[in-house]
């Protein structure tokens, strides 16, 4: 019997602050998900394009820059601009760049990438269409299980392009001083966008505690006090803090750049934790392989 097809959860991860791991999780999550059989599409949507790096091999990212392939600018423009092959703009067909070490390269992963020229682009430009993304995804996204979407750390058009899309929002954060500098944008910026669209449900799913101590590693009273300050604010804002943490380790940057299956040691365990507690707060579960 064919299994009931279910809609994409859409699921921006933002803080607007940075280096907080936005990009390590975003790459970690897809990843993992795309191992439990889940059908994946990940979105980078800041121009420093990290994710489109960490999901991308070197040599994939290397052909995507030189012939100038389909990129989320094009998504935004609606077309493809005149090339040396092309003598007149043309419609943009595939946006979408098939990601993945070998292992993952099923049909089953996507990534729509990020280029560099992006800022310069979109953000000075007059006018964006910021549902753009949103309907991208409704009409040519429906196979889709999960969609992660991959913000910058400042606060633009883009994160609203992202919210338009979003379902659920999470929220990784790192414990160090002025951790919770980003929250109270955030919410002000979610707040802002609810008015403005009272039609779109969008929650924060979750903050995820990131470079946390553990017994092993003690990380000086500062992580501790910034510990409570998380969870104090996240619960004036009724955000729900993720019973999972990241611990800091060098597992991370090489999960989210490399095949997820190929690591073990700590920071493997505990980011499959991670994830099911992810997985399980958006309401998605694993595929049968
Ligand atoms: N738990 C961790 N353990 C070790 N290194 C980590 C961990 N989390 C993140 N990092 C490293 O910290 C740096 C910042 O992480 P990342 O790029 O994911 O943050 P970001 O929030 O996406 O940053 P930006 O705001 O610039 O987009 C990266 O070099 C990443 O590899
Ligand atoms: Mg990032």
């Amino acid at each position: 019997m064919e299994e009931t097809r279910r809609n994409p959860v859409v699921v921006s991860v933002i803080n607007l602050k940075g280096g907080v791991g936005k990009t390590t999780v975003a790459a970690l999550l897809a990843r993992y998900a795309v191992r439990k059989n889940l059908n994946v599409l990940a979105v980078d949507l800041d121009p420093q394009a990290n994710l489109s790096q960490a999901l991308m091999t070197e040599n994939d990212y290397k052909q995507f820059m030189e012939n100038r392939e389909p990129s989320v600018v094009e998504l935004f423009n609606g077309y493809l601009p005149p090339s040396s092959e092309r003598s007149a703009p043309a419609p943009l067909e595939n946006v979408l760049k098939r990601v993945g070490s070998r292992w993952e390269q099923k049909e089953n992963f996507h990534l729509i990438p990020s280029r560099f020229d992006f800022a310069n682009n979109l953000i000075e430009s007059v006018r964006v269409d910021e549902p753009v993304l949103a309907r991208y995804i409704a009409h040519e996204m429906k196979n889709k299980d999960l969609i992660l979407i991959d913000c910058a750390p400042t606060e633009s058009v883009l994160t609203r392009t992202a919210y338009h899309a979003s379902r659920y929002v999470l929220v990784p954060v790192r414990t160090e001083f002025f951790s919770t500098i980003g929250f109270p944008l955030l919410q002000e910026s979610l707040e802002d966008f609810r008015s403005e669209n009272p039609t779109h449900a969008i929650d924060v799913c979750g903050v995820l505690i990131n470079n946390s101590e553990t017994q092993w590693s003690p990380r000086g009273p500062h992580h501790r006090d910034s510990r409570e300050e998380i969870r104090e604010k996240a619960g004036e804002y009724g955000w729900p803090v993720m019973s999972n943490e990241m611990t800091h380790s060098r597992g991370y940057p090489k999960m989210a750049k490399e095949e997820y299956a190929s690591h073990t040691g700590n920071a493997w365990g505990e980011s499959q934790k991670i994830a099911n507690e992810f997985l399980e707060m958006i309401g998605l579960s694993p595929r049968e392989g």
